[in-house]
């Protein structure tokens, strides 16, 4: 009898404790608010130096952070500052916060050549998260990683490593490698109403299926980018080198290198891109490429077919490249490339020639 008392009081005590708002205002009290509550707000918080603020999800919690959270300086170290996991789970910003990673102590103008410097967030979440309202402030390396994960949803994110493109100190201390979101092996993935201020591919998807990219807007990026073939394996096709049905639509390409960027590993494994849309971009003012799709990065050696691109459909692009940019370049490897349709492309503003060894069909005359 008394044990069954026990049950029930503990039980309750649990229903109660996992249906309460909890608030976390000191790192010491992350473990215990994410064992414990469904509802978590985390208000100012200051994360130490060189400590992940590790939020392991109870399913179907929600995270609300409130006013500034800070992550202190420290060297050497590659983070992440956030990692996130759980299934059906909301983390959202509140109006106001900022998540500043504080770059201006780390950007050495050498990215990932320099000393190590901790990525943003990965995150590994699954059936319907949500991860909305989020606003970062001077990523020190790549802001986003989603990684493993379906059915998820990213929006109204606003990433701002801005102050990167300046260098007060005269010592070139610019903002490097701060790649804005990047998808790894995940499937149902929904990125929209997205601002990208930073230094390298406003996002990159490397690996997975169904995954779409809307209502965009990139200020000085490297582009959207599909960047396939990192896994090494050989003999047979490998799953982290395939992508399949990915979509980019609205977006608008402000400066930075390029608008439109695909490129496979010569040197990686086996593996394909398929069935790829890219509908209604603008851009202006990119100083590289206004689309470049290459089969040979990143060294531009000889193209290889190792990842073929199939079903490549470019519609309604727009805009203007700088005078020494090049509007369209392809470079494919012999087989390489099969079954592409563009059409309604129209980019302006380059003194250079365009170049393409494989001519997709449609209306656009490479
Ligand atoms: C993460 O949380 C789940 C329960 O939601 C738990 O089973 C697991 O052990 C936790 N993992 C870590 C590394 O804390
Ligand atoms: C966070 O700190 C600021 C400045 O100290 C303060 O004005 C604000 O009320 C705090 N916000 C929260 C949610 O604790
Ligand atoms: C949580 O996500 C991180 C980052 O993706 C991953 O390394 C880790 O294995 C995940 N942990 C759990 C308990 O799923
Ligand atoms: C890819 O992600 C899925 C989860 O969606 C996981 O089961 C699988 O192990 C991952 N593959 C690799 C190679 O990490
Ligand atoms: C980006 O941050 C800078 C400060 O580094 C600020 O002046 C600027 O207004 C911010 N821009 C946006 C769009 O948030
Ligand atoms: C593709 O992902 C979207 C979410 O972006 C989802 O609504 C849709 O059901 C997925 N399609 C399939 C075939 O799973
Ligand atoms: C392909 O992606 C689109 C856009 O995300 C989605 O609506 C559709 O369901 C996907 N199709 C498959 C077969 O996954
Ligand atoms: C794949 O091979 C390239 C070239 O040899 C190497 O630079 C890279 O680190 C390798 N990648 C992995 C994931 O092993
Ligand atoms: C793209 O923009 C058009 C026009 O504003 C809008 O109708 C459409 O829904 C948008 N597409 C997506 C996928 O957001």
């Amino acid at each position: 009898m008394s044990c069954f008392v026990a049950v029930v009081v503990l039980a309750a005590f649990f229903q109660n404790s996992l249906s309460q708002t909890c608030l976390v205002t000191d790192f010491e009290q992350v473990l215990e608010a994410t064992r414990t509550c469904k509802d978590i707000s985390i208000e100012n918080l200051s994360v130490p130096g060189g400590q992940t603020l590790k939020l392991n999800l109870t399913d179907g919690s929600t995270v609300t952070f409130k006013g500034r959270t800070v992550f202190e300086f420290t060297t050497y170290w590659k983070g992440p500052l956030v990692t996130i996991n759980g299934t059906s789970v909301t983390i959202q910003g509140d109006e106001g916060h900022i998540f500043d990673g504080q770059g201006r102590y780390y950007w050495d103008g050498l990215g990932d050549k320099g000393v190590p410097k901790p990525q943003f967030f990965t995150v590994q979440t699954f059936g319907g998260s949500i991860m909305r309202d989020i606003y970062v402030l001077n990523s020190p390396h790549d802001v986003l990683q989603v990684t493993n994960s379906d059915r998820v949803e990213f929006y109204n994110w606003r990433i701002n490593d801005t102050a990167g493109d300046e260098d007060p100190t005269g010592e070139g201390k610019f903002g490097k490698n701060t790649d804005g979101i990047d998808v790894w092996n995940s499937t149902n993935v929904l990125i929209r109403d997205v601002a990208v201020f930073n230094q390298d591919d406003c996002v990159a998807v490397r690996c997975g299926a169904n995954i779409s990219v809307s209502n965009v807007l990139c200020y000085n990026t490297h582009g959207l980018s599909l960047s396939v073939g990192f896994n090494n394996d050989t003999s047979s096709i490998n799953p982290l080198n395939t992508l399949k049905n990915v979509t980019f639509f609205n977006a608008s390409m402000h400066g930075g290198e390029n608008a439109i960027h695909i490129k496979t590993h010569n040197e990686g494994g086996l593996g394909f891109i398929e069935d790829v849309l890219y509908e209604n971009i603008q851009l202006s003012g990119a100083t590289h490429y206004g689309i470049l799709i290459e089969q040979n990065y990143p060294l531009h050696t000889e193209p290889s077919d190792n990842v073929p691109i199939k079903n490549l459909n470019i519609l309604d692009v727009h805009g203007e490249v700088a005078s020494d940019a090049v509007a369209v370049q392809v470079v494919c490897a012999e087989e390489g490339c099969e079954d592409w349709f563009w059409d309604d492309i129209d980019i302006w503003g380059s003194g250079k020639e365009n170049s393409c060894n494989y001519k997709p069909s449609g209306s656009f005359l490479c």
